[in-house]
């Protein structure tokens, strides 16, 4: 398998990089293209200055923020991984934890750079492009609090990921905006904040029907901007939810990988008695999860919501179903390891008895690796695209 090259050469320095959380046989970089033409741009035309204030938004795993940390950064950010990631590449390059101030996604980044020394103004604020539009709609709109006609507002990407789309948001949030030539296949985005320019109101987060009634109404979820299936459910979640199990055996539910948390929402209606436990990487996940919870049940119903890595936090033997629809990429990278990662940690989770219910395109063989760890996988259900399994921890 080819070595996979760690050191970031910047004209910062050479910093040492890697991706979170660390995997045996990483085959990925920590960075990519558009990092390195950002950092290069900067250095090239002199943008940087010892009392310069920056907000980088999207850094994935520190590639910005890391050789930016002399110059004290605000990085906004919906991954707690990202958090994670960018500590442990502080860490590893003898870096200060504190010259790296993270806020998460749901922030208004205005308000956080008014506590250091500034004026809540950014002087440069450098945004990785999201993967979703409408994350980073979100993100133009909290960020104009943090700028002014004098803000240097620089996006960076991969141009298969740059489109009209993503130009004219910038033109409709922010003001003029050009971009630079492709260089390896990245690009920068170069956009001027107008002041008098009319912008609607931020349109997140937003809601749909699930298409479930409750006491005679229909059933809606609430999702903030980055948040999976964001506009409708999405159909492998249906197929759970039309075969979720009803047990009074399930004392405590998981919903692993929770989203908008509609599994688990729905997995408490139909088990009255369970505690529910929802957990997510993403900040903005999270925050919506609790919303739906609690726009049905109120303060009332046991739940808790977990800002983690898959099951960190979980005491070991202490579950008895975990409900999951796995994610298949992450920071664009398509792979398995988070799935596997998740079905390795709710075996661990599981009570004796316990049980991992899985959804999955068909395509991914999900089977194959729940049998190899579980001994044995059911098929619970499925259609012409997905298959809902079954696990059980003897
Ligand atoms: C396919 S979505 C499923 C969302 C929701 N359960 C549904 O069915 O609509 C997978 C979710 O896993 C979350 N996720 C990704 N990596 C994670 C990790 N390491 N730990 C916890 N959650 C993670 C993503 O943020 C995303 O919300």
């Amino acid at each position: 398998m080819e070595q996979i090259e760690n050191t970031l050469g910047t004209s910062f320095g050479s910093f040492e990089l890697q991706r979170f959380p660390l995997r045996k046989k990483e085959t990925l970089r920590a960075w990519d293209a558009a990092d390195e033409y950002l950092l290069q741009y900067l250095e090239e035309n002199e943008l940087l200055h010892d009392d310069v204030s920056i907000l980088i938004v999207n850094d994935a795993f520190g590639a910005l923020s890391v050789p930016l940390s002399h110059f004290t950064p605000v990085v906004m950010t919906d991954s707690y991984l990202t958090m994670q990631a960018i500590s442990a590449n502080l860490k590893a390059n003898d870096l200060d934890y504190d010259s790296v101030t993270m806020i998460n996604s749901l922030h208004a980044p205005g308000s956080v750079l008014q506590h250091g020394n500034e004026n809540g103004i950014a002087d440069i604020v450098l945004i990785k492009i999201p993967r979703s539009l409408a994350m980073l709609e979100d993100q133009l709109h909290r960020i104009r609090s943090a700028v002014d006609g004098s803000t240097r507002i620089i996006a960076a990407g991969m141009t298969k990921k740059i489109h009209m789309s993503t130009l004219s948001l910038f033109e409709k949030i922010i003001g003029p905006t050009k971009t630079s030539l492709a260089h390896k296949k990245s690009r920068l985005i170069f956009s001027e904040f107008d002041a008098g320019l009319a912008v609607d109101e931020n349109p997140y987060p937003d809601k749909f029907e699930i298409g479930y009634q409750l006491d005679g109404a229909e059933l809606e979820v609430s999702n903030h901007a980055g948040v999976f299936s964001r506009d409708k459910l999405d159909i492998g979640a249906r197929l759970f939810i039309e075969n979720l199990p009803v047990d009074e055996r399930y004392k405590v539910i998981v919903d692993l990988g929770c989203g908008n948390g509609v599994l688990g929402l729905m997995a408490a209606i139909k088990n009255p008695s369970a505690k529910l436990i929802f957990s997510d990487e993403s900040y903005m996940a999270v925050e919506s999860a609790i919303s739906n919870f609690v726009e049905v049940f109120g303060e009332s119903r046991d739940a808790e919501f977990l800002q983690t890595d898959c099951l960190h936090g979980v005491a070991d033997n202490s579950v008895s179903l975990v409900l999951c629809n796995p994610p298949f990429h992450q920071d664009n990278a398509i792979n398995d390891d988070v799935a596997w990662q998740m079905f390795t940690e709710s075996k661990t989770a599981l009570e004796p008895n316990g049980e991992l219910w899985v959804i999955g395109n068909r395509h991914l063989a999900y089977h194959a690796k729940l049998k190899h760890l579980f001994g044995t996988c059911e098929v619970v259900a499925s259609n012409k695209k997905f298959t809902l399994l079954k696990a059980v921890k003897k």
